[in-house]
């Protein structure tokens, strides 16, 4: 029986998480969701869960030493899954000092805790097995490679190249989470995805973001030429990954995640468009976002064949189910889309 600490399980990834370990995995017997509740985080997305004996909320900062210490002594957890982070480039170009805080310090404050807990000491990778069934899973992402050209694809071995302070950071934490794993032997992969959608995603992200303009007959703010690449991929096709990983990574690998399922933003803003039914004359070209990248793709190849995960969605119905997600939960969308939401999208999109 496994006692999990999940972060960040109130924003957009992890609450889709809670909710697939809750209803797949018989095999949990707590997990406790830790998170600060910032604008991302959302506990609306956890209703189906609140009730639930084997789940517990706790609204705390993964800064925070001492309580997170204290929750690795109140709850001897044996897993970790680290979604908690700030996530969104474009807050990151305007705000890059939260985003080394929350996304670095923060992750090696939780890998302190788990070490000390876990009682991992420097040898320990040269003299014994890894203790039973501990792990930490670091939930990185594929954008802490850079950018590609028109060919190739990210594979595991890929030098990291971030370009943004999100991806920095992002690349930074993956670095920490290396380096116990070297010094101290801390048993631990991470996962490396590409670009999430599906439902709860807070709608500054591109697929909600359009979503909500589109239906609000607003208009839809493409980027530059509109013709970046990234590789989608339904969130519980990411979830399935990361329990696939927790349960048969190998300790100290990390693994990429993706879909083979590389898209132009514009391809995606015009079938959003299709789909509701809405005109093209919404499509707005704006200034590009600085230091863009061009192009992401994955090789999922190591995922694939060594753990068996593949992708059960494909684009068109995952992007026709989120769309009819949207549709059905306008209300959900319409409380998070006021006070500081419409100040952020004030600023952000300011001349449209
Ligand atoms: P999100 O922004 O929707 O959610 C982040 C959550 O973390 C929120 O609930 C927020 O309240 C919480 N949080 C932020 N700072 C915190 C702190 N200091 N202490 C505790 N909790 C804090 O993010 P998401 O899109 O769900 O992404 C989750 C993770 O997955 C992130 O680590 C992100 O880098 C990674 N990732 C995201 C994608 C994607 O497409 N969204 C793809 C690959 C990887
Ligand atoms: O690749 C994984 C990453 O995907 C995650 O690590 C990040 O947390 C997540 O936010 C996402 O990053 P992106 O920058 O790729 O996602 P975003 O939805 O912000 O943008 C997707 C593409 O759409 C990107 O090329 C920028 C463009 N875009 C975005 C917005 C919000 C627009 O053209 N207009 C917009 O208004």
């Amino acid at each position: 029986m496994k006692r999990v600490l999940v972060t960040g399980g109130a924003g957009f990834i992890g609450s889709n998480f809670v909710q697939y370990m809750l209803s797949n995995k018989e095999n949990i017997e707590l997990l406790v969701n830790l998170d600060a509740l910032t604008y991302a985080g959302n506990l609306e997305n956890l209703t189906a869960v609140q009730n639930d004996k084997r789940y517990k909320f706790v609204k705390s900062d993964i800064r925070k030493k001492e309580i997170v210490e204290k929750l690795f002594c109140e709850y001897d957890f044996d897993t970790v899954v680290h979604f908690a982070a700030e996530s969104h480039v474009d807050r990151s170009i305007e705000e890059p000092e939260l985003f080394l805080t929350t996304n670095i310090v923060g992750t090696q404050t939780l890998l302190d805790a788990a070490k000390r807990h876990w009682k991992i000491h420097p040898n320990d990778k040269y003299s014994r097995d890894y203790r039973d069934g501990v792990k930490y899973l670091q939930v990185s992402t594929d954008e802490v490679y850079g950018a590609l050209g028109e060919t190739g694809m990210f594979t595991e071995t890929t030098p990291l190249s971030p370009n943004s302070p999100y991806s920095a950071s992002k690349a930074s934490a993956d670095l920490i989470v290396r380096a116990y794993h070297e010094t101290y032997g801390m048993p631990v992969n991470i996962t490396r995805c590409s670009n999430n959608y599906g439902p709860y995603q807070f709608p500054e992200k591109l697929i909600p973001l359009m979503i909500h303009n589109a239906i609000n007959d607003k208009a839809l703010p493409v980027y530059g030429d509109g013709m970046q690449i990234r590789d989608w991929l339904h969130v519980s096709d990411h979830c399935y990954a990361i329990a696939k990983v927790l349960e048969e990574g190998k300790i100290g690998e990390v693994y990429n995640i993706g879909g083979n399922n590389e898209k132009a933003n514009i391809e995606i803003v015009r079938l959003i468009l299709a789909e509701l039914g809405k005109p093209e004359s919404l499509i707005t070209y704006v200034k590009d976002r600085p230091g863009h990248d061009r192009r992401y793709a994955i090789d999922n190849k190591k995922i694939t064949t060594e753990l068996g995960w593949a992708p059960i969605y494909t684009f068109e119905q995952g992007v026709k189910e989120t769309i009819k997600w949207y549709l059905e939960n306008m209300e959900w969308v319409k409380r998070i889309t006021t006070g500081d939401y419409m100040n952020y999208y004030k600023s952000m999109y300011e001349n449209i």
